[in-house]
């Protein structure tokens, strides 16, 4: 049946049609449709509505999108149920106090069973979102727990956050709670990937990312969800804890795998245990365990004091975090000639492991500065004889998070960058949009050298047995390699490595024959082990599938130097592949140091084999170009890329001639329009999740 907010729903998704259509064609190559009055009008009616019922707004609303200035800040919502915090504990003794105090508050006698969940404490932000007929509507921040602030556009971004709800008997309204957290290896590539911004920890980055006035800032920070309980709800979900989670799995959220049930304070402290044994293979950041009753009818009777549930408990972990002396700050350089400064630090344990290295990124980290004058940390500048904390997350490398600026003697002086390489003398620069302090010395640089030499052994270059890190280094020590090529001609200093400690007949023939293996490469390994700036493996990867065989990758590169080219737009075409790595990858080859290198190494190999791209079976849209345009509502853009790539199609962002297939949703302007023009086939959603669904 039909409800009053049926009637507002369905007036609000016609106003954002209406107005999407506007933009469409205005911001298209059409003419206007409608005069600005009437549209002022439409946006101002749709703007009040949304805010009058913010949970029936469309989370694609067009008040949110181009054509309507960017907020400034974020919308208050009120939490319906309060969004909690947790009693924290620290010891065993703490947590068999908690199991005594929920007995006693329960009346159940200690020869009664008492169930309890056990799950991880994502060390993220708590976010509620809103969903109304199985479909996202809302997204908030926890705020003061009271009000928090709707971040719908930007939890849109999260990988692991389902626009739809599915399975049986979703209730027509669930608002699901958890956690939003960044990967240890998403936050390393967000620090590393030149953002300018370096993050003290995941959290601080995903949160970061959760309040991006922008969403497209968002998207490009991968965040993830993990389900853990619940709000508002119109029916209940199971009767315990562990059921409702279960539910919620059923719907489609990501849940906990690591949650299970217990029914003693020795299985919670096992679970506990257990769990903090793993921490470091987990990948996220948790800061501990939480306990909560299973029964959910014995969570209602048991209820909340004024901020925390007496049903929960979080058993927190010993901080990984540790106050120690930073002795000397030192310069490494890179491959690509990046000075990277590293702290030695008085050797402190640090959850465990003995930390005598942290990062200190660049120069802007160690001046407590972004270039753009905005504060890092606290806005504290790092000096060498300062304490500091150093924070240990899982597997990533150790940081600095903390100056204690009480402990700084008057003598301090702040650190002064170096402004020559230290390991060659050349002149280190830094470009205007870069975090980063280079050094120009190229291959003359020793260090430079060394670290390309290393990288073209790795294992996912040329993986050569035997000539990992340590004798590379030994070998250029030695003047026998300088260069990749070098090492193909190895076989020149036969005599002097037999003489040289640990190596005799068997261990040199053994090298030797390992490099003969590796004359004959795959492309994208060649391609990756040239070791050029923002080359990764994956990029290597798509550049051989492009272009096939080696000389029609180099006639590409060549072609591609001139950016008005077929070539250059060919090149940045490819899905992967933006005009930073493009412009870098040509440059090295336009380069004639750099050229005459690679061009020496090929002239060692035998063979360099093809990649060809996969073959897609039985995929409809292998090898066709297609378009999405207008609003998808069952998947993003982006996921529709992604999919659409995955089936062997190619997906560009024009309609024009080469074009085999618009994906056309509501609101499609000038592109359904053109595609029309051109004879174009388009289709709707609904056909587009029929094939993509296969
Ligand atoms: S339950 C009413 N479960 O920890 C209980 N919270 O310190 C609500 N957190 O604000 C929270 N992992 O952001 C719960 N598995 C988990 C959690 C978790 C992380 C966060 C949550 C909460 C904070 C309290």
């Amino acid at each position: 049946m039909a409800g009053p907010d049926d009637v507002t729903r369905a007036r609000i998704d016609d106003l954002a049609r209406r107005v999407e259509q506007a933009n469409a064609d205005y911001h298209g190559a059409d003419a206007p449709t409608i005069d600005d009055a009437d549209y002022d009008a439409l946006k101002r009616e749709l703007a009040t509505l949304e805010a009058e019922f913010p949970y029936l707004a469309r989370v694609d609303s067009p008040t949110g999108k181009v054509g309507a200035a960017p907020s400034e800040a974020f919308r208050k919502v009120a939490h319906s149920v309060r969004m909690m915090s947790l009693e924290n504990a620290f010891s065993a003794q703490d947590v068999a106090e908690f199991v005594a105090r929920v007995r006693s508050f329960l009346n159940i006698p200690a020869d009664a069973t008492l169930a309890f969940t056990a799950e991880p404490k994502i060390d993220g932000l708590s976010l509620a979102i809103r969903y109304e007929n199985g479909r996202l509507v809302q997204a908030a921040t926890r705020g003061d727990g009271t009000t928090g602030e709707d971040v719908t556009a930007n939890a849109l971004m999260i990988r692991d956050l389902p626009r739809e709800l599915t399975g049986d008997a979703v209730p027509e309204l669930v608002e699901v709670r958890g956690e939003v957290y960044m990967t240890h290896a998403d936050f390393a590539a967000l620090n590393q990937g030149g953002e300018g911004r370096v993050f003290a920890n995941p959290r601080n980055a995903a949160g970061g990312a959760l309040r991006q006035l922008d969403p497209a800032v968002t998207a490009r920070r991968p965040l993830h969800f993990f389900a853990y309980g619940w709000g508002a709800l119109s029916a209940p979900l199971a009767a315990t804890q562990s059921g409702a989670v279960e539910r919620l799995r059923g719907f489609g959220f990501t849940t906990n795998p690591l949650t299970r049930v217990c029914h003693t304070t020795d299985d919670l402290i096992a679970a506990w245990t257990d769990i903090e044994q793993r921490r470091a293979t987990l990948g996220y950041d948790i800061d501990g365990v939480v306990y909560k009753v299973d029964e959910l009818a014995l969570q209602t009777r048991l209820g909340f004091r004024s901020t925390t549930p007496r049903w929960a408990l979080a058993h927190k972990f010993p901080a990984q975090t540790a106050w120690t002396r930073l002795d000397r700050i030192e310069i490494q350089v890179g491959r690509t000639g990046a000075l990277s400064p590293v702290a030695r630090l008085t050797p402190v344990t640090v959850g465990g492991v003995v930390v005598s290295n942290a990062t200190l990124h660049n120069e802007d980290y160690i001046a407590g500065r972004a270039a753009d004058g905005t504060p890092i940390r606290d806005g504290a500048d790092i000096r060498e004889g300062d304490w500091v904390r150093v924070y240990r997350a899982g597997d990533v490398i150790p940081k600095i998070d903390a100056v204690d600026m009480d402990r700084r003697t008057p003598d301090s002086v702040p650190y002064a960058f170096p402004q020559l390489c230290p390991a060659c003398g050349s002149e280190a620069v830094r470009e205007p949009a870069d975090a980063v302090r280079r050094c120009t010395g190229g291959i003359a640089c020793p260090a430079q050298a060394i670290e390309k030499l290393r990288h073209f052994v790795s294992r996912a270059a040329f993986d050569i047995e035997g000539l990992g890190s340590r004798q590379v280094e030994a070998f250029y020590a030695a003047g026998w390699i300088a260069e990749p090529a070098d090492i193909f001609a190895l076989s020149r200093h036969r005599d002097a490595l037999l003489g040289t400690p640990g190596y005799g007949e068997k261990s040199v023939t053994a090298l030797l024959a390992g490099i003969e293996e590796r004359r004959v490469i795959a492309l994208d390994r060649l391609i990756f082990a040239l070791g050029i700036r923002h080359v990764g493996e994956q990029a290597a990867r798509l550049l051989a599938r492009r272009y096939h065989d080696w000389p029609a990758f180099v006639a590409a590169m060549d072609a591609a130097h001139d950016e008005g080219s077929d070539a250059w737009r060919d090149l940045i075409a490819i899905e992967g592949v933006g005009a930073v790595l493009a412009r870098s990858l040509v440059t090295s080859f336009a380069q004639d140091g750099e050229r005459a290198a690679i061009d020496r190494l090929v002239a060692q190999l035998s063979d360099i084999e093809p990649v060809e791209a996969p073959s897609i079976e039985g995929s409809p849209i292998a090898g066709l170009t297609l378009v999405f345009t207008g609003t998808l509502e069952r998947m993003t853009r982006a996921e529709a890329k992604v999919r659409a790539e995955a089936m062997g199609a190619k997906v560009a962002g024009s309609v024009s001639a080469r074009t085999d297939l618009l994906v056309a949703g509501p609101g499609a302007g000038s592109k359904a329009k053109k595609a029309a023009e051109l004879g174009v086939r388009v289709i709707d959603e609904d056909e587009w999740l029929k094939i993509a669904q296969g």
